[in-house]
């Protein structure tokens, strides 16, 4: 007697396993892919979403004309008809534009027991998501809730959640301590006092001034400790100017002072080293170029620059000649027309490229073509 008993009994609990087994789903948990952003709450959710869309498409909510009554019989028995559950999971997650993957795959899972849900006439289609996502398959919990058994999130002593200033770890879901997570600027048990950085006005925590580790109150006035890259002076904190000191940046570099930081940007390719940005900022140059006026010259282009000026001034000079010839003192212009012949030649004699020799060259290159 006793035997036939315990042997119904655990017939009956296999049954009840494996029926649960099925209709929760647990041959693929979806607990276990870790990779996903989703926990598997929001995505029944976005499962459920997606079913009512479909049943908002496929309404059918227009009369064609025609006998209304007829329509109307024939409106009622499409309603929650086979015909419209497959048309409805035949376009199921495809209008998803984020999270068709997982829409997917939880639809393939949970065919069944939403065929059962549709079935049934007593289940009321706005309840969708509490019927599948909380009692069936237990991925969530109602709004305020959280953990495995939907336990209500702790009120704090004015009878709110975390103060009305976060949310309780795992609300909605079927997961979390129900500790509160605060939002920006809250902290402690209950969300009731002000995080680090964050000081109390008219009960409303704001950021304390970006120069501060800690404030009483708003401005660079009011900080128990300086920010890093700022120092208290007379009760204030102000920003460090880091480029004051030497060797801050390495040598090739150039400080910028920024707001309790520094920056080092490298100069510019001509100079070695500089006290800013662009080639007109230098303060010494690389070996072969000279610093003129903060800009580095190159030995070429100096020379270049020479010549120049010298084939200017002479110019200049001749100028000068012509003007004093063609007035009265020609004595004096013909000295310094001599005198700058007299230049010319010893510039010339000294340089392997000399008029001369160019002229020969060119007169060379001319016959050769
Ligand atoms: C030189 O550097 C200063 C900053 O140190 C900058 O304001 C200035 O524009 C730079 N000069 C040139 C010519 O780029």
């Amino acid at each position: 007697m006793a035997i036939n008993i315990i042997s119904k009994l655990l017939i009956f609990s296999i049954v009840l396993t494996l029926r649960e087994q099925i209709t929760l789903g647990q041959k693929w948990p979806l607990g276990s892919k870790r990779s996903n952003k989703l926990n598997e709450c929001q995505r029944c959710k976005v499962l459920t979403d997606s079913f009512k869309t479909w049943i908002d498409k496929t309404s059918r909510g227009k009369h064609e004309g025609g006998d209304a009554a007829w329509e109307e019989a024939k409106l009622k028995s499409y309603a929650r008809s086979e015909m419209r559950l497959v048309e409805i999971q035949e376009g199921l997650c495809s209008e998803l534009k984020t999270h068709k993957d997982h829409c997917y795959a939880l639809a393939e899972e949970v065919e069944v027991v939403l065929e059962k849900w549709w079935i049934n006439e007593n289940y009321d289609e706005s309840d969708l998501y509490s019927w599948l996502c909380i009692e069936n398959l237990q991925y969530c919990c109602p709004p305020y809730h959280f953990g495995e058994a939907c336990n209500p999130c702790p009120l704090d002593s004015n009878n709110e959640i975390c103060g009305g200033m976060g949310n309780c770890d795992g609300d909605g879901t079927r997961k979390g301590s129900g500790k509160c997570i605060c939002k920006k600027g809250y902290a402690g048990d209950h969300c009731d006092v002000c995080a680090k950085n964050f000081y109390s006005s008219m009960n409303i925590c704001k950021p304390c001034n970006e120069a501060c580790n800690g404030c009483h109150s708003d401005g660079p006035d009011a900080c128990d400790e300086c920010a890093t890259g700022w120092s208290k002076e007379f009760g204030v904190c102000v920003d460090i100017n880091e480029c004051s000191e030497p060797y801050v940046c390495k040598s090739s570099d150039f400080c910028i002072n920024r707001k309790g930081s520094y920056d080092c940007k490298s100069c510019d390719k001509t100079c070695s080293t500089c006290v800013g940005p662009g080639p007109k900022n230098c303060t010494s140059c690389k070996p072969n170029d000279v610093l003129w006026s903060e800009q580095c010259i190159n030995n070429n282009k100096l020379k270049e620059l020479y010549r120049n000026a010298f084939i200017k001034t002479t110019f200049y000079v001749i100028c000068l000649c012509i003007l004093l010839m063609s007035t009265f003192r020609i004595s004096l212009a013909s000295l310094l027309a001599l005198a700058i012949s007299l230049g010319i030649y010893f510039i010339e004699s000294s340089s392997d490229f000399n008029l001369f020799f160019v002229y020969k060259q060119y007169y060379n290159n001319i016959s050769y073509f």
